[in-house]
């Protein structure tokens, strides 16, 4: 068997590489590390440059500003690729963030990249994501461009700042403006804990298992049985609620100007006070409603659950194999 391996060309892995805080990043070398070690397999990690750079921590109407694009997916231009596109990858590792409840801009960029078909088309993808909680609806979207690409998702692994979300609310938006990561007034840290992040070697050691015995070419998920993604579909109608707004409000910022006019800044104001007063209210209502209406819902929050845990699941009856 280990000759039949050691036979074959070396397994390529691409791995998509963008992270403002470094957190996706970590995420990504904790899962890289043991197809690094494996001679069998050469892994590229290709950083994602966007021309015009997004700053972290970000600047209060900049931070806003992003929403429009985000929700409308417009593709920031990036720096040139190391890749020409007829690279040959055995397997595609596509760690993603989520943006205003769509992919990151920069993901977006690579996604809708002339190149991205080039590289993606019938292969194997792998996504990671790792943001506050709320990815369902950015997922879809995700999905989208990568059936845009034709690439085969095989696996979703997900990975959720573990604090309340009405804590993450505020939390996240302090790191993401300020850089300060601890929490405050009683509230956890934001974003993700050492132990989520070390645990993702699970998925790297159950990857190279899966390259060696050629199981990417099949059309199953490879991270089943890892507790790869944890859907909360209480959270679903918020997201359809956001989006929508999003994408109404983004729309009329979108008119008034491109990213940073002058034009949009009034704009932003209101829609900032519009989101806080959303937040504080609305949010909190619909959380407290669903959960008194929850056992009339069961059966709808079990099959939207069951849909966004697709393609890997939420079973975890192989991790005494691959964790620690
Ligand atoms: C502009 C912006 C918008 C964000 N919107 C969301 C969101 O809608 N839902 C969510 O769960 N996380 C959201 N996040 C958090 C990110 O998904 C991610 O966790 C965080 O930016 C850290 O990622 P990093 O690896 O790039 O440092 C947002 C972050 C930024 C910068």
């Amino acid at each position: 068997m280990t000759e039949a391996i050691s036979s074959q060309r070396r397994k390529r892995v691409l791995v998509v590489d963008y992270s403002q805080t470094g957190q996706l990043r970590r995420v990504m070398e904790r899962i890289v590390e043991p197809l690094r070690a494996d001679p069998g397999i050469e892994v590229h990690v290709e950083t994602l440059r966007p021309l015009r750079d997004y700053p972290f921590p970000w600047p209060f109407l900049r931070f806003f500003d992003a929403f429009p694009e985000s929700a409308h997916m417009v593709p920031p231009t990036l720096a040139p690729l190391s890749l020409k596109g007829d690279e040959d990858f055995d397997l595609v590792l596509l760690p993603w963030q989520v943006w205003f409840l769509a992919p990151s801009l920069p993901i977006t960029g690579f996604l809708k990249h002339p190149l991205a078909a080039r590289l993606l088309k019938g292969k194997p993808v792998v996504a990671v994501v790792a943001c506050r909680n709320m990815w369902m609806l950015a997922f879809e979207k995700l999905k989208g461009m990568l059936a845009a690409n034709e690439a085969r998702l095989v696996d979703h692994v997900v990975l959720t700042d573990p604090g309340p979300t009405l804590a993450t609310l505020f939390t996240t938006p302090v790191w993401m403006l300020s850089g300060r990561k601890k929490g405050f007034w009683g509230m956890p840290d934001a974003g993700l804990t050492t132990q989520q992040i070390d645990g993702t070697r699970r998925f790297g050691r159950a990857l190279r298992d899966a390259l060696a015995h050629g199981h990417e070419r099949g059309s199953g998920p490879l991270l089943a049985g890892l507790g790869a993604a944890n859907a909360q579909p209480r959270l679903y109608f918020g997201e359809k609620t956001g989006t929508r707004s999003f994408y109404l409000w983004g729309k009329l910022l979108r008119a008034a100007g491109e990213p940073g006019a002058t034009a949009r800044k009034p704009l932003l104001g209101l829609y900032f006070v519009f989101l806080f007063v959303l937040i504080v209210t609305l949010l909190p209502l619909s959380l407290g409603l669903q959960a008194l209406l929850r056992p009339l819902f069961k059966q709808r929050l079990s099959r939207i659950q069951a849909q966004f845990e697709l393609p890997s699941g939420s079973a975890t009856d192989r991790c005494h194999l691959y964790g620690d």
